[in-house]
């Protein structure tokens, strides 16, 4: 008698911790539901406040332009050590466009950081620059890898710009596409002779392949950031380089 009562105690304590444990589980998923529509809305008022008030020195999608590259690899991975800020992306983000950059990093920027913050004076309330910090961070997974803008040209061995020219254009992998004297790549054209189209040209070629399309050959192939990766004199010395191997 006594045993079964137990019995029945114990199974109503039992149906009613899985009636608890049920809930439970279900609400989180309610939570999780509820958090990813939260942000997905977030990202987009974010996308439309960041087109309104960021495009015009960040670019469309965060590409640059006026201000600094925020959509690349470098700068979700490697920018906050560069500058030795301790806070997550997160935070960074939130602050800096709260505040701004009322005081210049770096004089080559052409403008200044504005401030967006009510609190400082600006247009924007921090649940606004909220959902903007959501937007930008909703770029890293896909954030194109367009090296370090920051870096210290590597020195090319070479005593002469001919000889450093001949060393980037195996060392940067141009010969893996194209073929100087049929030695080379045949994804691109052969460029032996190519310094005959002139100097500006092959800049142009190379610091902005799409610009014009060698014909017969696809748009797209050559790699589109060399001018990030290269300094003018390396294009220059590539330049030297491609005169001392054409015949004419
Ligand atoms: C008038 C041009 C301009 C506008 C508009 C602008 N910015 Fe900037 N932004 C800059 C400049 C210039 C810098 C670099 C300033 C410096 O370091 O001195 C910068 C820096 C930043 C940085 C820090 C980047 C880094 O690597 O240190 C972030 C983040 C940023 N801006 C986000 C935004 C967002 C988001 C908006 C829109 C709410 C915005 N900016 C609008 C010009 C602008
Ligand atoms: C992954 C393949 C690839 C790599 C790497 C590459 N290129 Fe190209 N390149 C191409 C293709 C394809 C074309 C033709 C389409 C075009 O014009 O963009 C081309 C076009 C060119 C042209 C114009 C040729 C003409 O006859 O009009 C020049 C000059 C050139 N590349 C230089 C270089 C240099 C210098 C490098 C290294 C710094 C390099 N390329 C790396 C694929 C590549």
């Amino acid at each position: 008698m006594i045993d079964s009562r137990i019995l029945v105690g114990l199974l109503a304590v039992l149906i009613s911790i899985s009636g608890i444990v049920y809930v439970g589980i279900g609400e989180a998923d309610r939570q999780a539901e509820f958090t990813q529509a939260f942000e997905g809305r977030s990202i987009e008022a974010g996308a439309a406040l960041y087109t309104q008030y960021c495009t015009e020195c960040h670019g469309f999608k965060g590409e640059g332009g006026v201000g600094p590259t925020l959509n690349s690899k470098y700068f979700f991975e490697q920018r906050l050590a560069d500058i030795g800020y301790q806070g997550t992306m997160k935070s960074f983000l939130t602050l800096t466009i709260r505040g701004g950059r009322p005081v210049m990093s770096d004089p080559n920027y052409g403008r200044n950081m504005p401030t967006w913050s009510v609190d400082y004076g600006g247009p924007l309330r921090n649940d606004q620059i909220d959902t903007i910090v959501s937007y930008v961070m909703n770029w890293q997974e896909a954030a194109p890898d367009l090296g370090d803008p920051n870096a210290e040209p590597t020195p090319v061995p070479g005593d002469t710009p001919e000889e450093r020219g001949k060393n980037l254009f195996t060392g940067m992998g141009c010969v893996g596409c194209h073929a100087i004297d049929g030695q080379g790549g045949v994804v691109g054209p052969e460029l032996t002779n190519v310094i005959s189209k002139g100097e500006d040209y092959v800049h142009e070629s190379i610091v902005q392949p799409n610009a014009v399309i060698a014909e017969g050959y696809q748009p797209n192939l050559m790699p589109q950031n060399f001018s990030q990766r290269m300094s003018e004199e390396n294009i220059s010395d590539i330049i030297a380089y491609l005169q001392s191997v054409s015949g004419g």
